[in-house]
């Protein structure tokens, strides 16, 4: 089997965070989303893995390479404009050639490892397989009807009254047969090929495609707060382990991850937490379900339930942190210059929250 990661979009819902960075490049639990995809996909034994790109591509590939990382073989599929899923798979097919292949959203996190599932498919004679899950809002998502016998009988893009709450989680499984399914669709009112609408003529054509229902999690991280949300979920599901300096001062229990490099002096991190490569926190809190990633500086100040990206500093902050997501090289401090007053510098955008 050959993997396909679908890397394109603007990812406009979490500017200023992804104003000039790829949304897939976000860490969540101080690894980028895409890289937990690549990871999901290698363990599943598959090493041929397509990127589809867009206008982010060149950081994608500067991040990503060759996939010498992961011991996979990396190929990127540029993408001129976001047309769609279905859009996706068609101009890969030089890539894909007449392999099974598992597609998946290069910004979605989902519980658990999905090889035994990928595995599944490529034993079976299924032409396709989907990955179904509960949602309270299904009208925001691809959503699947099933019949009595739990077969697929009609998928809706985006319905306005969904007839069902099962959402379409951006995982996907299909033999050759899907090239015929984008051939022969037509692009939808939001002007894309819908992957949706090519399974549905999968399944009006008498291929067989396997509806799978997914019962832990999953986060499609389009908004700042799935973002915070995947950041729990996935730093309470960690392996934590320290391998940087604590000083005697400092208290961190053991759901706390402080990698290499990295130095807590006189401060206290309550777990679940990470604290980034090379990052200094000194004098200060960090409370659960806070990602501090590398080169960052915190201190004489209290953070929470927040992700903090590289080379930020946060020194003397007077109230506690919480619910946010910062940057890369922010810097939030006191200042004692006067007149006393906020002073900020923020770029298009930013989303500041005062007391
Ligand atoms: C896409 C799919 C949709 C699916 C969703 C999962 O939506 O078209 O069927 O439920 O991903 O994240 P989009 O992100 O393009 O709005």
């Amino acid at each position: 089997m050959k993997g396909l990661i679908l890397s394109g979009g603007k990812g406009t819902r979490l500017y200023p965070i992804t104003f000039n960075r790829a949304k897939q490049l976000v860490p969540v639990a101080n690894k980028p989303v895409l890289f937990r995809v690549i990871e999901a996909i290698k363990a599943a034994g598959i090493d041929e893995i397509g990127i589809v790109v867009g206008d982010t591509g060149e950081e994608i590939r500067h991040a990503v390479g060759q996939g010498k990382r992961w011991d996979v073989e990396i190929t990127y599929i540029p993408q001129d404009a976001p047309l769609g899923l279905a859009h996706a798979v068609k101009i890969s097919r030089d890539f894909l050639g007449d392999e099974r292949f598992v597609m998946f959203l290069g910004d979605n996190v989902i519980e658990g490892g999905i090889s035994g599932l990928i595995r599944q498919f490529a034993d079976s004679d299924w032409n396709g397989q989907v990955v179904l899950t509960e949602v309270d809002q299904p009208q925001h998502y691809g959503v699947a009807e099933l019949d009595q016998e739990r077969r697929i009988k009609r998928l809706v893009e985006k319905p306005r009254h969904p007839q069902s709450n099962l959402a379409l989680v951006g995982i996907y499984m299909f033999d050759q047969h899907i090239f015929d399914a984008v051939n022969a669709i037509q692009p939808s009112w939001r002007g894309e090929l819908e992957i949706t609408d090519a399974i549905q003529w999968l399944v009006d054509n008498g291929y067989l495609v396997h509806p799978y229902i997914h019962r832990g999690w999953w986060i499609d991280t389009g908004k700042p707060i799935d973002m915070l949300d995947a950041n729990n979920r996935v730093l309470a599901e960690l392996t934590h382990y320290s391998n940087g300096y604590v000083d005697r001062a400092s208290k961190i229990d053991h759901l706390v991850t402080v990698e290499a490099g990295a130095e807590i002096i006189n401060s206290v991190i309550r777990g679940p937490a990470i604290i980034g490569a090379d990052s200094r926190i000194v004098n200060s809190y960090v409370g659960p379900f806070t990602s501090i990633y590398h080169d960052t500086h915190i201190e004489d100040s209290e953070i929470e339930h927040s992700i903090v990206l590289d080379h930020s500093r946060i020194v003397g902050v007077p109230h506690r942190i919480e619910d946010s997501i910062i940057g890369r090289e922010v810097e939030i401090g006191y200042s004692s210059i006067k007149p006393k007053a906020y002073k900020m510098t923020l770029g298009d955008h930013s989303k500041v929250g005062l007391l």
